[in-house]
């Protein structure tokens, strides 16, 4: 629940974008949280007309040694530790298992 006078949003991120509905010309859309909101952000994205390759995000993927040597953490050919964690779309939906 809100506080009665905070001026700024609340609620579900993906609803909350559709409703701010930021215009995809001369943007770059970054964003990270929990998966499974990301994953509705970058649907949410796409239907306002974002291309993948102006959407950024960061995958929250469990992690073990951070230095890309134990496999913990990997997403298709790709380590999340050494790679990214911060991936453009276009480049993840390259990989199947990125969204899985
Ligand atoms: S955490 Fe070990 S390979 Fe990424």
């Amino acid at each position: 629940m809100e506080e009665e006078e905070w001026p700024h949003f609340v609620g579900f991120v993906p609803t909350l974008l559709m409703e701010v509905a930021p215009k995809p010309e001369n943007t770059i859309a970054v964003t990270c949280g929990p998966p499974i909101m990301i994953k509705f952000v970058l649907e949410n994205l796409e239907k306002l007309g974002f291309a993948p390759e102006q959407i950024y995000t960061t995958l929250e993927n469990r992690m073990k040694c951070g230095i890309g040597k134990c496999g913990r953490c990997n997403v298709g050919n790709m380590y999340v530790c050494k790679d990214g964690p911060v991936f453009s779309y276009a480049m993840l939906k390259t990989i199947p298992e990125a969204f899985a």
